[in-house]
């Protein structure tokens, strides 16, 4: 290592997931079993995070007290209060004990034509309100198949990311679109190297921190090949939609850093 640098370690790794539109009050049996299966463990090797919907993230918070799960929200606006009718501030969710909050997904970005510049506000307000954001990327199918994948990743990261952001306040989600509930996923190689640009990217503009962030991979994750896509090159955790809706199929995934 070269003089006066610091080396950063391996993130630990973050199991996220995202229930989108999914679950009334009622879901609360799927924290209380996930918090139980859980506890049994020594050592939990890997953060765990549930983002539900607005409306039963408070609910949810004093389900999962004195839990290893912690919750979070879908999205936020960028402004603290004021005149948006149905939308939601960092600090709201903050204020009813959410950690994180992701920012970004694919379906945020093609439902409310949300562009990289608004995902980068939206993030910097998680961190205003004390959250840890998590951003999205991934590229669509076209994107794809016309071999744009790496570029699309590249301006994404580079609009939706500030330069005050770090890998205490930041996580980095891949999720290739047409990846998403679909069961089709990317194979482990073309996951590494989606990955592996990203830490580039990220090292790039960070320097040695570049080293330090979270980068999950999203699409079709399930505990049938949680192992296989998490032990990717620079793959640090997964964020899930489907498979995480219930305690077993979650906690099944967790499974591959147990
Ligand atoms: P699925 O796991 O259902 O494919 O969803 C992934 C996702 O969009 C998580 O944010």
């Amino acid at each position: 290592m070269a003089a006066g640098k610091t080396k950063v370690r391996a993130p630990k790794p973050l199991v996220a997931g995202n229930w989108k539109m999914n679950g009334l009050r009622g879901a609360k049996k799927e924290i209380n079993a996930l918090a139980k299966k859980l506890n049994k463990l020594d050592r939990l090797p890997c953060d765990v995070l549930i983002c539900p919907p607005t409306p039963t993230l408070a609910l949810l918070v004093e389900t999962a007290k004195g839990s290893k799960v912690r919750i979070g929200g879908q999205d936020c606006h960028p402004q603290v209060s004021g005149a948006h009718t149905g939308d939601v501030s960092a600090e709201m969710l903050k204020d009813v004990g959410a950690k994180y909050v992701i920012v970004g997904h694919s379906e945020r970005r093609a439902d409310h034509e949300e562009t990289n510049a608004l995902v980068a506000q939206k993030a910097a307000a998680g961190h205003r309100a004390g959250l840890i954001s998590i951003v999205c990327v991934g590229e669509t199918e076209a994107e794809r198949d016309a071999g744009k994948t790496l570029s699309v990743i590249t301006a994404q990261l580079k609009g939706s990311l500030g330069d005050t952001f770090d890998p205490k306040n930041t996580v980095i989600a891949y999720e290739p679109v047409w990846a998403i509930g679909t069961g089709r996923t990317p194979t482990t190689a073309e996951v590494g190297q989606v990955h592996t640009h990203i830490r580039k990217r990220l090292v790039a503009r960070y320097g040695e921190q570049g080293n330090g962030y979270r980068v999950l991979y999203g699409g079709s994750v399930k505990p049938a090949n949680a192992e296989e896509l998490m032990a990717a090159p620079n793959v640090n955790g997964a964020l899930v939609g489907g498979a995480s809706l219930t305690a077993e199929d979650f906690y099944g995934i967790i499974s591959a850093y147990l």
